[in-house]
């Protein structure tokens, strides 16, 4: 059981990629063998509206056909059976380089002549995790549900489970002495680090596991 986690955080080693490394280690606990990718490691863009997966002439896409560091991991990505994405909300969405990202994912296999919607065949499970610095109780009143759910339905064109696990209010710097972010209480993202980010971390887990259990059964 292969599965590929797709940080689109440039920081490797802050919320998002600790919760994207959770999930990697719950479903490497159900059996997969994981590969994590860095998305800002990768000199890539997004959709370039060529078009050519949507020709009649050439044969079903699955995978974008554009070539750049995207090309091979797309490919690994469409022979596996678990992808893992986390991305921090960055201006209301989901950061650059994610965005682009799933437009090479997705475009290629949105189907513009099927009921079905999808052009792909295999089925993979996948799971979303997204940090944020707003407190939960305003995800709805600024527009984020409907994010997270845009791009859960869009995943299901993979034709396999899609989840999301959300962590808000996330603890931004090492040190608040130094950053002017006087609009934060220092001590109040220290209780959500202490308290409610384990938590965010074992929903990632069980996440991670649960898609691979999707797989084996
Ligand atoms: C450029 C930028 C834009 C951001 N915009 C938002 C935002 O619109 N809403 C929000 O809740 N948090 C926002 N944040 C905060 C991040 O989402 C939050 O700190 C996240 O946990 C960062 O992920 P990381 O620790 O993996 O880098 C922003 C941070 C940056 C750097």
């Amino acid at each position: 059981m292969k599965a590929i986690a797709i940080n689109g955080s440039p920081r490797k080693n802050w919320n998002t990629a600790t919760l994207l490394k959770k999930a990697i280690d719950g479903a490497a606990s159900a059996g997969a063998e994981v590969e994590l990718v860095h998305l800002y490691d990768l000199e890539f863009k997004g959709c370039c509206s060529c078009f050519s997966c949507k020709r009649k002439a050439g044969k079903v896409a699955e995978c974008c056909v554009m070539k750049d560091d995207m090309t091979e991991v797309l490919r690994r990505i469409m022979s596996s059976d678990i992808l893992l994405l986390g991305s921090p909300v960055y201006l209301g969405n989901i950061t650059g380089e994610m965005k682009s990202f799933m437009e090479r994912l997705i475009f290629a296999n949105l189907s513009y002549d099927s009921a079905e919607r999808t052009n792909f065949t295999g089925v993979i499970q996948t799971g979303f995790v997204y940090t944020m610095g707003l407190p939960h109780e305003m995800l709805e009143s600024f527009g984020y549900q409907y994010i997270f759910e845009n791009n859960k339905n869009y995943l299901q064109l993979l034709n396999g489970q899609s989840e999301y696990v959300i962590s808000a209010d996330c603890y931004q710097f090492d040190d608040y002495s130094k950053y002017a972010a006087s609009n934060f209480s220092e001590k109040h993202k220290a209780k959500i680090r202490r308290e409610q980010f384990p938590i965010d971390c074992q929903s990632a887990f069980d996440m991670g596991k649960r898609l691979a259990l999707y797989v084996e059964n």
